[in-house]
């Protein structure tokens, strides 16, 4: 196992390429999309093992909605059999699930189950899931500064901190690794806003077939990354254990 400080608290995935994991197999997209969800609770489990407190996951964008209709109603219906099948082991397992994503352009059954999701794991703190639905990050943005001028917050007053707190993910820290399956090196507007130090790490796997062999390869790349935020090189690898100052007194 990795030494603790490279695993990252934060991981955000888009999971993608589950259509073409089903036109490989001749089977129907929504199949991918099931396998997905498969793929998905076993990376629950796994990020929870290995200490990673906390999991974004992409699931639906704002731009899904383009979708052939059969596939956008097969997504919805998978979302209602995915909380189903899945919450009660969420639930036990210590994984508290937060979905962020604009809620008025859900059904109101999907919107129930995201509902119930948060309510029913609002205790657990192993491990805080977030998954995306109705999600762009051009929206989050938007949303906030519409939440932040209905709370009266004057321009000059308005910097980053101030707006970071109206964003949909406010209380949790920015990803600290974002992964990408299905080959595709683009974001997708996914997290525009908190990605802005992220470490990027993309990978041919297919969604449906990510397991901990494939998460473990992604952590390990994150753990030999060098993060400066802006410093320079020299700066930021200050020792542990160092405790005689730089002044050599
Ligand atoms: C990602 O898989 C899941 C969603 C976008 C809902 P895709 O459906 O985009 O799979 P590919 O990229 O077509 O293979
Ligand atoms: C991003 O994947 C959205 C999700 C994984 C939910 P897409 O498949 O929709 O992205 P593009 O169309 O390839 O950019
Ligand atoms: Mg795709």
């Amino acid at each position: 196992m990795s030494h603790p400080s490279s695993v990252p608290r934060h991981l955000a995935i888009v999971m993608d390429g589950n259509g073409r994991w089903a036109n490989r197999r001749l089977m129907p997209r929504v199949a991918g999309h099931k396998q997905g969800v498969d793929a998905l609770m076993n990376t629950v489990r796994a990020c929870a093992a290995r200490g990673i407190q906390y999991l974004t996951v992409f699931a639906f964008s704002s731009e899904n909605w383009k979708r052939p209709q059969d596939e956008v109603s097969g997504l919805m219906s998978l979302m209602l059999s995915a909380v189903a099948k899945y919450l009660g082991s969420l639930e036990r397992e210590g994984v508290r699930v937060r979905i962020v994503g604009d809620r008025a352009g859900i059904s109101q059954r999907v919107r129930q189950a995201c509902e119930e999701c948060e309510q029913r794991t609002r205790h657990n703190t192993r491990l805080i899931l977030t998954v995306a639905f109705n999600y762009g990050g051009r929206w989050d943005i938007v949303q906030a500064c519409r939440r932040a001028i209905a709370a009266g917050v004057p321009a000059e007053e308005l910097d980053e901190a101030r707006l970071s707190g109206f964003m949909s993910m406010a209380d949790t820290p920015d990803p600290d690794l974002f992964v990408r399956t299905g080959g595709e090196v683009r974001v997708s507007n996914f997290l525009l806003w908190q990605i802005a130090y992220s470490e990027l790490y993309f990978t041919d796997c297919l969604w449906p077939d990510f397991d901990a062999a494939q998460l473990d390869a992604a952590l390990a790349a994150y753990s030999a990354r060098d993060r400066r935020f802006g410093t320079s090189q020299e700066a930021v690898p200050i020792p542990p254990d160092s405790s005689s100052s730089i002044f050599g007194d």
